[in-house]
């Protein structure tokens, strides 16, 4: 998708989204209907979900798409990277990550953001997978990092 219809369908997710998430200040809840927002309104979102921080494991929390691994290996894989590094990663070709942990061979291209809580400790990993080579970039980063504060705003 262009930079610029991709930019527009973010901003009109963000603003559903801003009328959607007051309702409830549960976390969990919140992280459901951001995947299930952005899986079924961005193409080839493949799988979009959440995996939780919890008792240094990363453990599938809420998501849209195929079966995915319920624990992922620790320190190895995209979501660990982006929980070490404090950082998004950006994967133009997972078969071309060291250490990439496929749940579904359909995967192409990836994107890891880490999710923060009020006191900046990092609480789950949102990963999302795409069935085409280089479907992620920095509008993508710009706009999830933004979805992704909603989780723990206060209204
Ligand atoms: N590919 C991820 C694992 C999670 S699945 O893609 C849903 C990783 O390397 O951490």
């Amino acid at each position: 998708m262009e930079d610029k219809k991709k930019e527009g369908r973010y901003s009109r997710i963000y603003s559903q989204l801003e009328a959607l998430l007051p309702k409830t200040e549960d976390p969990l809840a919140r992280m459901a209907s951001i995947c299930a927002v952005l899986h079924h309104k961005m193409d080839h979102f493949f799988w979009t979900g959440f995996y939780l921080y919890k008792s240094d494991k990363l453990v599938v929390g809420p998501y849209q798409g195929p079966v995915a691994c319920q624990e992922l290996e620790k320190d190895k894989g995209v979501c660990w990277a982006a929980l070490i590094n404090r950082a998004p990663e950006v994967v133009r070709d997972v078969h071309a990550f060291p250490g990439h942990i496929s749940c579904d061979s359909r995967s192409k291209s990836e994107i890891t953001l880490p999710v923060f809580n009020q006191k900046q400790e990092i609480v789950a990993i949102f990963d999302v997978d795409s069935d085409c080579l280089d479907s992620f970039g920095e509008v993508d980063r710009i706009a999830l990092t933004g979805i992704l504060e909603l989780i723990h705003k206060k209204y």
